[in-house]
């Protein structure tokens, strides 16, 4: 693929465009051995040997990464005045990296992070109905009748009632323990399906999205890289 090398340099985390072309303009980039001082210079992602400042810029196109997301952060690529989950991620080299699809804030579980739009695009479309795998401890004691209303839909103040979920009970109690499949992403959605029958959700994890599951290996706040076979699934 050929780029321009300010983009190339931006989009490899160097800095912005516009001080990327300053540093190009002062002679820091150098493509193939050779200095070179026109930002719009096209390099061949493939062939090229970029370097910067005295340091090898290899070019990355996509990247992929399976986050535990902890509780307390929240889902975003950026923002001015807290951390978010895009900066767990330390070894990125991509600065356009995002989260596909949200989180609250207090949710913890699987949340894949990469730059890719067009997988994030088949994963979040509304009538793709990908499945999304939660645990939850609830409090107040899950019930079959709530297993039935799940299953045929609750309404939560959407236009329609939720698409069929599949509620299973692990434990019921005071406190309850459940796993739920559900095929939408709508906004606070496992918390207000449990609202409306009356019941509180106090834990919540995501386990799995479509063919992705949470390694269970990781940790709140740890990561790594998606495996090939999984990224095969996944597209
Ligand atoms: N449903 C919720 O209520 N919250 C989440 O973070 C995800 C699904």
């Amino acid at each position: 693929m050929k780029l321009r090398l300010d983009k190339y340099l931006a989009e490899m985390g160097i800095g912005t465009r516009s001080e990327v072309k300053k540093g190009i303009r002062k002679r820091l980039a150098q493509v193939n051995g050779q200095i070179v001082c026109q930002p719009e210079y096209k390099v061949d992602t493939e062939e090229d040997r970029v370097s910067y400042a005295g340091a090898v810029v290899s070019y990355v196109r996509m990247e992929y990464y399976m986050l535990y997301k902890p509780s307390g952060i929240i889902s975003a690529s950026e923002d001015a005045r807290e951390p978010c989950v895009v900066d767990l991620i330390q070894s990125r080299q991509r600065r356009d990296l995002f989260p596909v699809g949200r989180l609250d804030r207090d949710t913890e579980g699987l949340l894949l992070i990469t730059n890719d739009g067009a997988l994030a695009h088949r994963l979040l479309a509304p009538n793709r109905h990908v499945d999304k795998v939660y645990y939850a401890r609830i409090r107040g004691r899950v019930t079959q009748e709530d297993v039935e209303l799940f299953h045929r839909g609750v309404e939560i103040g959407e236009e329609k009632p939720t698409l069929p979920a599949e509620l299973s009970i692990l434990r019921a109690g005071e406190e309850s323990e459940i796993l739920l499949t559900i095929r939408e992403g709508k906004f606070h959605q496992v918390k207000r399906m449990f609202r409306a029958v009356g019941k509180e959700v106090l834990y919540l994890k995501r386990l799995r999205m479509g063919t992705l599951s949470l390694d269970d290996t990781l940790k709140p706040g740890e990561y790594r890289a998606l495996k090939k076979s999984e990224l095969d699934l996944l597209c």
